[in-house]
């Protein structure tokens, strides 16, 4: 009779134990397997957490600062700048082998402070010398920018109003561009929206934007498409958005990728994670369909589930969201592995 120690050790045992169906092959390294680069955001947090720090550097060779090179850490309220955060991603960056995607210097949702003070010449040209002092510090070593964020409406049908308007016209957004390629004149500059995928009204809008500013001159170079979905999105959505960008000649960043099981529409599947399956296929076929040269590359937003900001930021979700390719405990998901699979295909 076996003693209820020895009885309860046994079962610890097996319980522990993987059991064969749930062991399978390592994933590899998925840069490896992408014919672009393959990033994921970052903040300071993570850099001290070891099984973050290799995860990031097995699967993906870019970073895109999740907020901490925005004017809402590097901005302070005199108007001098700080990059403590900023730099210390970078150092990581660079000490890891990894690119940097800048991210972002003008963006609606950031006020800037200081900058509500000014107007005229003395608005426009602290607006010129943030951009050139932010993209300056790191000019040579990150080679790829949001240089705006989000200029449109989420109906669709105008651009933002917002402080950067109000100060200087629509054309915000070609004097930061200009400014931009001024201070480093080898960078990929972008425009990154949302939902251009869900509301073709608003992508177009934003194409439109895109058109006025290079037909003025502005050296902007291409869209960022962030791709922030559900299993609800319809299917082609993906693909027709990133088909417009590119026939513009315009170059594509799938910038901020994550798959919300906790969709706000009303999720038409019994089983989600099986349409998250379905929905980064199409990301992952309609990006192999944008040529080369206009590949800017594809970012998740996150490496784990628990680094979402739909679990972990300022708002976060009331249920534990699973939009990424890693779990909570950093272990791959069938979406890693369906990742895996499309890119070998
Ligand atoms: O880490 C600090 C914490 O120490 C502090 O106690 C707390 C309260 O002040 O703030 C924490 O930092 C917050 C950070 O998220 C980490 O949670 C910042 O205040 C907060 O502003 C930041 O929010 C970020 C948000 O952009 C605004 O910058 C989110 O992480 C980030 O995921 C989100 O990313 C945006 C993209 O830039 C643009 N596209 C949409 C996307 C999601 O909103």
């Amino acid at each position: 009779m076996l003693s209820r120690r020895t009885w309860l050790a046994g079962a610890a045992g097996v319980l522990a134990a993987p059991s064969a169906l749930a062991q399978q092959a390592p994933l590899p390294p998925l840069k490896s397997l992408a014919p672009w680069p393959l990033g994921t955001c970052v903040q300071t947090p993570q850099l001290n957490d070891p099984q973050w720090v290799q995860l990031a550097t097995t699967h993906f060779n870019r970073l895109t600062p999740e907020f901490e090179m925005k004017m809402e850490v590097v901005l302070q309220a005199d108007g001098s700048l700080r990059f403590e955060r900023p730099d210390s991603l970078v150092a990581f960056a660079k000490a890891h082998g990894m690119a940097v995607h800048g991210h972002c210097l003008i963006w609606y949702a950031e006020d800037g402070g200081r900058f509500r003070d000014l107007s005229g010449d003395a608005f426009l040209n602290a607006y010129v010398d943030y951009i050139q002092k932010v993209m300056g510090r790191y000019a040579g070593f990150i080679k790829t920018w949001d240089v705006v964020n989000e200029p449109v409406t989420d109906e669709g049908s105008t651009l933002r109003d917002c402080l950067w308007s109000q100060k200087l016209g629509e054309d915000y957004i070609g004097l930061a561009f200009t400014a931009a390629h001024q201070a480093d004149p080898h960078a990929i500059l972008l425009m990154n929206e949302y939902n251009l995928e869900y509301t073709p009204k608003k992508r177009a809008t934003l194409l439109r934007a895109a058109e006025r500013a290079l037909k003025n001159g502005a050296p902007l170079h291409g869209i960022g498409t962030q791709t922030h979905i559900g299993g609800d999105v319809p299917p082609g959505a993906i693909r027709a958005a990133i088909r417009d960008i590119t026939s513009l000649g315009l170059k594509v960043h799938v910038s901020e990728v994550d798959i919300t099981l906790h969709e706000d529409r009303p999720v038409n599947a019994v089983e989600p994670r099986i349409d998250q399956l379905r929905v980064l296929d199409e990301i992952i076929d309609a990006y192999h369909e944008v040529p080369a040269a206009q590949r800017v590359g594809l970012t998740f937003w996150g490496v784990r589930d628990s680094d979402s900001w739909q679990n972990s930021g300022p708002h976060p979700r009331p249920i534990f969201d699973e939009p990424l390719l890693f779990d909570r405990f950093g272990r791959p998901k069938p979406l890693a592995r369906e990742l895996a699979k499309t890119l070998r295909a």
